[in-house]
């Protein structure tokens, strides 16, 4: 693990709610001594540089830039595409396709130009259809490109297994693969608490029993809708997860996150992008690692992956 280095440079594209808080949090971890908004509406993207740029008597040092420009992305290490058409209330993450794929390309294709050696990670939605794209059309190395995928979901099931559980949520392992989306799954087989398997787990009377999974799935899977109903869009906990993913980056960790990453046949899975746990690293995110899942497990991931790829071939990806 190294600390990130002089001149460390993040840029994220799209100065709306998401970025911005992508930006928030990557400055309030210390993350980078440069961070790049970079978005085609001037007067937004200044704004919300020079509010980030107000607080920084309260944060690590770092210098904020907001510019209508794809030339201030030069030289980033780590390039967060969050640009896009919003999801509306009621509205699935596939029908914003059409369109962000569109944002998405033209975006990354001019940032692409001065950040060619950057990591590219895509969090507009649909997430692992975009992915998917990305990886097409940036044609950088494997595991440059990948998606913030599950590690938003993973951390919505950790939080209400916690509070079910009554532990911190530290101490929970439970991993949500999949699409980031309506088809995503709970890997129930690896789940556990404190080292112990979840089916097993029963403490002062608390335990998750096989009979609540379907139900605790519908709850994570729809947490989004629930915010977006509430307040139109969701940006603190992805600005949270994005910075862990820019983390494990930057700090080359080493840790196994569940990315959105091109499948070349793991677990008899090919040509699509879907979550599984990855190791992720300076090197960007490795190819999902090959874990021991049951059938059920396997059966659900393989089921995500025929869903998305059902997605990326109604867009003609
Ligand atoms: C989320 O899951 C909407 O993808 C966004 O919060």
């Amino acid at each position: 693990m190294t600390e990130p280095g002089r001149g460390t440079k993040i840029a994220v594209c799209g100065a709306g709610s998401v970025g911005s808080t992508v930006a928030y949090a990557a400055l309030l971890r210390g993350l980078a001594d440069e961070i790049v908004l970079y978005d085609i509406a001037t007067a937004l993207v200044e704004a919300q540089a020079g509010d980030l740029n107000d607080g920084a008597a309260f944060a690590p040092p770092a210098t904020v830039v907001g510019s209508d420009d794809p030339a201030a992305c030069a030289g980033a290490d780590v390039v967060v595409m969050t640009a896009g058409a919003r999801q509306k209330p009621g509205q699935t993450r596939l029908d914003l396709a059409e369109v962000n794929v569109g944002i998405v390309r033209s975006v990354l294709g001019s940032v692409r130009e001065h950040a060619p050696d950057a990591i590219y990670i895509i969090v507009t939605n649909p997430c692992d259809v975009l992915t998917y794209a990305a990886v097409g059309f940036l044609e950088l190395p494997p595991g440059r490109v990948f998606g913030s995928g599950t590690v938003l979901d993973t951390a919505r099931l950790r939080y209400l297994l916690s509070r079910r559980l009554h532990v911190s949520t530290r101490s929970v392992h439970a991993l949500v693969a999949g699409e980031h989306g309506d088809s995503e799954i709970v890997l129930w087989s690896s789940a556990n608490v404190g080292g112990v398997p979840l089916a097993a787990y029963d403490v002062e009377g608390r335990s998750i029993r096989a009979s609540e999974y379907a139900e605790i799935l519908d709850t994570v899977a729809g947490s989004a809708y629930k915010v977006i109903e509430g307040k139109g869009a969701t940006n603190y906990a992805i600005g949270l997860a994005m910075a862990d993913i820019m983390s494990a980056v930057l700090r080359d960790e080493h840790r196994f996150l569940p990315v959105s990453t091109l499948f070349t046949g793991q677990y008899g899975i090919s040509d699509v992008c879907l979550s599984a746990p990855c190791v992720v690293g300076l090197h960007g995110a490795a190819g999902p690692a090959v874990l021991p899942l049951d059938a059920t497990d396997l059966a659900g991931l393989r089921a995500s992956a025929d869903a998305l790829h059902h997605q990326n071939r109604l867009l003609g990806l």
